[in-house]
């Protein structure tokens, strides 16, 4: 397999470069940017081009408009928000294909930004359209990937884009993202702790197997850890178990016996008897031992748990983070996932947080700066830890 080119093997200089970044920001239901985590992790790419002199020429998705132009998913709130990170205008353009855009380009100086609009508004986006692919490689002299975060889809802006430029790299966070969840866990330092969290199992199937074999311990939490005790005999109460998940969660309790990776499980919870499914409020809270009484519902892992788990982190070298250990959102069941957030930020390990809901349990918990890498990929994550080859990263390869 080649080498991914990356910025400092090509000349921005006076080029227009097209980057394709992860702006798919968590909005309210008026379009108003929520988190802007993921466009402050697109600025060193996007301020290393503009001191190349490049004409930075960027475009992302937000949500899934389906090929409806959808105002709620307008990017014009990301360029207002970009503009003042990177204090400089942002020329916003209103489609993302087409003469307007192609002028609008064409006026833009070298060391200047635009965003172009929601690539989804097309339909030919998602469906990796030849036509639509060649529309985007033609607004630019080159091609820089720069959403790790929507890697794992193959469409038009990641993937067919790339046959049709000239030369193709990886941007700043693409780079540091497959040095951190790719290289960092291949070459890891051991003793590894990989923990896991989440609703569900049938999510992190692949990364169960795959990271059992290269981790010392797995340390299992959140509600995907019911089905796992499920699996051992357990009782769980009305917790959340994926009742055809539990011949998974067996394989994989073997495996870790049969290779000697320790699975560690919760041995004891935090669960209600009032847990509203929908708006997920719950009322009162107890802690139980290691089988879940009846008509109670599991949220949090215990404070016996979160000793145990403690042993294993401070032994660490190298971390990796997955999956909140509970219902994190509400304080109730949040002890959890905050005390991991705290043990893995204070340990001496390389801690890696594996995106999603982990990565927004990290910043929640005001410990993000603490640890060696919080990545912003979410599904794009899991599917490159379970040890699947990225259709936007080998785009980038075969180039
Ligand atoms: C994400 O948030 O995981 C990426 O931006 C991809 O979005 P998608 O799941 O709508 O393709």
């Amino acid at each position: 397999m080649r080498r991914i080119k990356t910025l400092s093997d090509i000349s921005c200089k006076g080029k227009k470069v097209f980057v394709r970044v992860d702006f798919n920001v968590p909005i309210d239901s008026r379009g108003n940017v929520l988190d802007d985590s993921r466009i402050v992790a697109a600025l060193p790419t996007i301020r290393y081009l503009v001191q190349e002199g490049a004409r930075v020429i960027l475009a992302s998705h937000l949500g899934r408009p389906n090929g409806e132009i959808v105002a709620k998913y307008s990017l014009r709130n990301v360029a207002v928000i970009l503009a003042r990170h990177i204090g400089q205008p942002v020329l916003f353009l209103s489609d993302c294909v087409g003469e307007e855009v192609l002028s609008g380009i064409s006026r833009m100086i070298d060391g200047s930004v635009a965003l172009l609009e929601n690539l989804r508004f097309h339909v030919e986006e998602t469906a990796n359209d030849e036509k639509f692919s060649q529309q985007l490689a033609s607004l630019a002299d080159v091609y820089v990937n720069d959403a790790f975060g929507s890697a794992h889809r193959a469409h038009a802006s990641t993937e067919g884009i790339t046959r049709f430029v000239k030369q193709s790299a990886a941007g700043l966070l693409m780079e540091k993202e497959l040095e951190f969840l790719g290289t960092k866990i291949a070459e890891t330092r051991h003793p590894f702790v990989v923990i896991l969290g989440g609703a569900k199992v049938s999510d992190k199937i692949k990364v169960i197997d795959n990271l059992l074999e290269k981790a010392d311990s797995m340390l299992i939490g959140g509600a995907m850890a019911y089905t796992f005790l499920a699996a051992n005999g357990n009782t769980t109460g009305n917790s959340m178990v994926e009742v055809d998940k539990i011949q998974v969660a067996k394989d994989a309790i073997r495996k870790a016996k049969e290779i000697g990776t320790k699975l560690l499980l919760p041995v004891d919870h935090i669960v209600t008897s009032s847990l509203n499914a929908e708006t997920n409020t719950i009322d009162s809270t107890s802690c139980a031992e290691l089988n879940i009484p009846d008509g109670t519902i599991g949220v949090d892992i215990g404070p016996r748990t979160i000793e145990l788990f403690e042993k294993e982190i401070n032994g660490a070298s190298t971390i990796l983070w997955n999956g909140p250990m509970g219902i994190f959102e509400r304080q109730q069941s949040s002890t959890g996932t905050f005390a991991i957030a705290k043990l893995v930020a204070e340990s001496n390990a390389m801690s890696i947080i594996g995106g999603g809901d982990s990565a927004k349990a990290i910043k929640e918990s005001g410990y993000a700066d603490k640890v060696s890498f919080v990545s912003t990929g979410g599904g794009a994550s899991l599917e490159f830890l379970g040890g699947d080859i990225l259709p936007g990263v080998v785009a980038l390869m075969k180039k």
